[in-house]
Parts: structure tokens; sequence; C-alpha cells
């Protein structure tokens, strides 16, 4: 046993996994060993979240009785919507992602039951409600109505149609569905660790999902997608860029999506959404965003070494699809809701509580002294 402190478990290794790797031969994330800029142009979210849930990609029949047990599941009760119209319009909404999950915790009889059939029925349920509650709170905080599912839509297309009541053209609802892909699993990061701490006392899935999503609210995490948008409001035009970084990292400041825990030499997901946010950059007749963005990497690069990642690109995308900048980091979480249950279903299969030390550094032992003589 070693009294060694890793602040943050930096470098440690504390568990096995199936799920995804980073893989050094082919510098790529890959998920169940598929290289994930393979899967972005060759898949669809839906087959990419059967892989990563069931470990292989689908055949035709497989995906179908996927496709149509996320359709069925996709609608949410009175109840829920009642509570989302009644939730204050000025609620965050990573707080209103958390909420709604918890909410389906309290309506769903399974909640307890924690064996794998039940656990997937429960995933299979948070996987397909959730866009639907967060695309209801989308509407209600613009004054609108809810707009119910659709089932003869794909996940994407019915996520915009949720939202705006219609669907965009197909090539903006490709580069959405690779933005999922993308985001949909990174190995044990400290939203995934997060579930599956809490997995790991053997609670239920919605709690561990709940704190999934409490985690990937943070700047540092999720949030991060929306504070690049918010930096770029700043920024304003490409003329501005590079004055306003020099002047962000001669105050010290973290420049947000750019860094990596893992990936110190480049992000391998950037390449790929960059191409769709260009494409997206060009269907919306405006570069300006993806003008600011290449000054920013360039310039971070140059003078820090400092790579960017997937939230660099992704945060502008979705300005540029029309979505609020809070609700970019709710996107990631209807994404990373596969990459999640994953984790959790082979937390319950080899399960050992997390648990790790702490090295004291307070007080010595001292006597108590009562209240009248202290
Ligand atoms: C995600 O883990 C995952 O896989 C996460 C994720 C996923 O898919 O789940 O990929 C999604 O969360 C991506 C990260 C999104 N976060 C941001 O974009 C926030 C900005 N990034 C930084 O906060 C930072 O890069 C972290 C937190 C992401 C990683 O930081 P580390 O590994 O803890 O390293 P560090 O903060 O100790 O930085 C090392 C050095 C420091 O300089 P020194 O103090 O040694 O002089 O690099 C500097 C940092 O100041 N640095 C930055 C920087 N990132 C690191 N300086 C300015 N801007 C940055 N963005």
């Amino acid at each position: 046993m070693t009294d060694e402190i890793k602040k943050g478990l930096l470098g440690i290794v504390v568990d096995e996994t199936t799920i995804s790797q980073v893989m050094p031969e082919i510098n790529s994330l890959t998920y169940r060993g598929y290289a994930v800029q393979d899967l972005c142009e060759m898949c669809s979210f839906e087959e990419v979240a059967y892989l990563i849930l069931n470990g292989n990609l689908p055949n035709g029949i497989q995906l179908n009785k996927f496709k149509k047990e996320e359709k069925e599941n996709r609608n949410i009760t009175t109840n829920m919507r009642e509570i989302i119209k009644h939730i204050p319009k000025k609620a965050h909404p990573m707080d209103v992602s958390r909420t709604i999950v918890s909410v389906m915790g309290l309506e769903d009889k399974d909640t307890s039951d924690n064996s794998p059939k039940a656990n997937m029925r429960k995933i299979m349920k948070i996987f397909a409600k959730t866009p639907t509650a967060i695309a209801a709170f989308f509407r209600i905080r613009k004054g609108k109505k809810i707009i119910k599912p659709k089932k003869e839509l794909s996940f994407s297309e019915n996520f915009f149609y949720m939202c705006f009541g219609k669907i965009p053209q197909k090539e903006i609802v490709k580069a959405f569905d690779v933005s999922l892909i993308l985001y949909a699993e990174h190995s044990f990061n400290v939203s995934t660790f997060t579930a599956r701490t809490i997995t790991s006392s053997l609670s239920d899935i919605y709690s561990a999902i709940t704190g999934a999503i409490a985690s990937l609210k943070g700047p540092l995490h999720g949030g991060a997608n929306e504070e690049v948008m918010n930096m770029m409001k700043k920024i304003k035009t490409p003329n501005k860029a590079k004055s306003w970084l020099i002047d962000n990292l001669n105050k010290k400041q973290v420049v947000m999506g750019f860094g990596h825990r893992v990936y110190k030499s480049g992000d391998s997901r950037v390449p790929t959404m960059k191409k769709y946010f260009l494409k997206v950059s060009k269907l919306k007749k405006d570069k300006n965003l993806y003008k600011i963005s290449e000054i920013i990497e360039k310039e971070m690069i140059e003078k820090k070494n400092i790579h960017p990642n997937l939230d660099f690109p992704t945060g502008p995308t979705y300005h540029l699809m029309g979505f609020d900048t809070d609700f970019f980091t709710p996107i990631f979480v209807i994404a990373r809701i596969t990459g999640w249950s994953a984790h959790i279903i082979e937390q319950y299969a080899s399960n050992k509580l997390i648990r790790p030390l702490s090295k004291y550094k307070g007080s010595d032992h001292r006597k108590v002294v009562l209240l009248n003589q202290r």
C-alpha cells in the first residue's frame, strides 16, 4: 500500500473495461474496438448506441428491434409534463436534466430491481425519455407548447422536431448524429466514474445517472461546450480573437474547450467534429464562428501547445443549429446516457465498493472540553 497522493487520481488505473479505449496504434478513441471516425461516417447514432450497450454492432433485425423499443419509450408521463411546466424558467437545463431523471426513477416500479433485464428496461426508458423531457423544457421556457415525440422519426430528427417543430435538412441532422456518436462514451471520465462510484454501493441506475448528470454540468467537464460559446460571444469577430486569447492567457485564465486529462497531443474526436462544424457553417452561410475557432486553436497550440477537445467545435455547431447555449450540455447528456449505462452494467457485473483512502493531516488526538469551559 502506497501513501503517495495522486490528486485527481491522475494516472491511476482503478478498474478494467471492455467499452472504449484510446488506441495508441491508431491514435483514436474506439468503442468496442471500432474507431469513432469510422462509426461516424458509416453508422447512425442508434447503431452506435446499440454497440455501446450490447458490445457488438447490430444486424438489421437487432437494430429494428432496438429502434422500435426506443421509439415506444419516447413519451413522458402527464405527471412529468406537469412538473416540467412548473420548473422555474430560469432553472439551468442541466439542473432540469438531473431532476427529470430523478422523477423517472420515482415513477418507475422497476427502480430498485437491479437485475440485468430490469436494468436494460430502465436504460431504454432513460435513453428514450430524457430527450423528450429536455425538449419539453426547451419549449416551455420559451412560452411554447410541448411537442410530443413522433415514432416515425429517427432519434436525432425527433429531437429537432420536439424542440423546433420541424426537421432541418439531412446534412444538419447528420452533423447532429455525428456529435452524439462522438459524445457517447469516453471511458473513466469524471461523470462516468461518478456513475460507477454510485453503482458500486449497489444503488439504482436512476441515482447513478442523476449523479453523472450533476458531474457533467461542471465547466471543467461537459459544461465546457456552453462556456466555449460564451467565450465566442465575447470575442464576437475573428479580428478580435488573437488579442482576446493573449489577454486571457496573460491573466492565467483557463480557455474553455482546450486541454484534456488523457489526450495531450489532440483529442481524436476533434477532426471529425470540425469537419461537420465547417459543413454546418457553410450550410448556414455563417463562417464567423469557424474563423474565430481557427484563430483561437492556432494561437493556443503555438503559445501553450494545448489542443482543443471535443467541446470546442461542438458548442458553436449547436449554436448554428439553433439551440440555446445552456442546452448544449443537456445534448451531451442525451448522448452520454449510452456510455454511462454501459459502465453501470459493467460495474454491476463485476462490482467492488469504490472507497479510496486519504492521508490525514489534521489535529493530533485531543480531549473534549465542556461547553461552559470553552
Ligand atoms: C471533457 O475525461 C474525459 O474524457 C472528458 C471528456 C469526455 O468525453 O468525457 O473528454 C469531456 O470534459 C473535455 C474537457 C472539457 N473541459 C474544458 O475544456 C475545460 C478547460 N480544460 C482544462 O480545465 C483542463 O484541460 C482539463 C481540466 C480538461 C484537464 O486538466 P488536467 O489534466 O487536470 O491538467 P491541468 O488542469 O493540471 O493542466 C496542466 C497545465 C496547467 O498549467 P500549469 O498550472 O502546469 O502551468 O495546462 C494548463 C494548466 O493551467 N491548461 C490550460 C488549459 N488546460 C490545461 N491552460 C489554459 N487553458 C486550458 N484549457
